[in-house]
């Protein structure tokens, strides 16, 4: 991986902080300055300020996200964040975002390629949405859901779309556009006036209080690799 990513997943800086410290000279590998195009590997030996850097054990937490909490590393209007419902060691991001107002199923890791596969559309990993809403959808509403809406970026692809209650809904896409869910519910004539994400790449809340998290398990981590097409290169 390259040098910024492989310092940012040691905890050392961010990858823009990384870019800095690499500029600056102060970062070696295999003795030699290391430069902004270098890739590393495990058997390379990486030292900043003359101090061998450790590789970050790799960390996959499930949170059930509370409404209320920003799903950002750090928020301006001084919100509370979901990587602060966490432990900070080592620093893991969400994989993607919830509104704020939005609560259930969010996964955190430092595993940055995993993280961009989820997020890739060409996986086309599944999210499974539970949407209270105003109206009670008719037929003709929830066909169109899984048919496809046109949004102003465009027509959603097929979804899966069913009642669970008589204004509930329930709706499993692939993509991750923002606003999705309730634009989409909206575009139906059904506002959303509460939603919660009960699902995410097979992963659901079993066990999860809203606030609590869980590491995954190794198998579960297998999982989503296989999901991402990085079974076979995981070692
Ligand atoms: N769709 C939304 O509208 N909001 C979310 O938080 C997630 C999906």
């Amino acid at each position: 991986m390259r040098l910024n990513a492989y310092l940012a997943r040691s905890g050392i800086a961010s990858r823009r902080g990384a870019d800095e410290l690499i500029k600056a000279g102060r970062v070696l590998v295999n003795g030699a300055p290391g430069q902004l195009n270098t890739f590393v590997a495990a058997r390379d030996r990486v030292e900043v300020d003359g101090k061998p850097v450790a590789k970050q054990k790799l960390t996959y937490l499930l949170l059930h996200k509370p409404a209320g909490v920003v799903t950002t590393a750090s928020d301006p209007q001084g919100r509370r964040t979901v990587v602060e419902l966490v432990p900070g060691d080592p620093r893991v991001v969400p994989v993607g975002r919830l509104d704020a107002d939005t609560t259930g199923a969010l996964l955190l890791t430092n595993d940055g390629q995993l993280a961009h596969r989820l997020a890739h559309p060409r996986y086309e990993v599944e999210k499974v949405y539970e949407a209270e809403v105003e109206r009670e959808p008719t037929g003709e509403a929830l066909r169109a859901l899984a048919e496809g809406i046109e949004l102003e970026d465009g027509r959603t692809a097929p979804a899966k779309a069913r009642r669970l209650g008589p204004k509930l809904i329930e709706l499993s896409i692939h993509e991750g556009r923002k606003h999705q869910v309730k634009l989409m519910c909206a575009a139906v004539g059904c506002q959303v006036v509460r939603l919660r994400r009960s699902r995410y790449a097979g992963l659901d809340l079993s066990g999860l209080a809203p606030g609590k998290w869980r590491a995954l398990d190794r198998s579960e981590v297998e999982t989503l690799q296989k999901l991402t097409g990085l079974a076979s290169e995981a070692g």
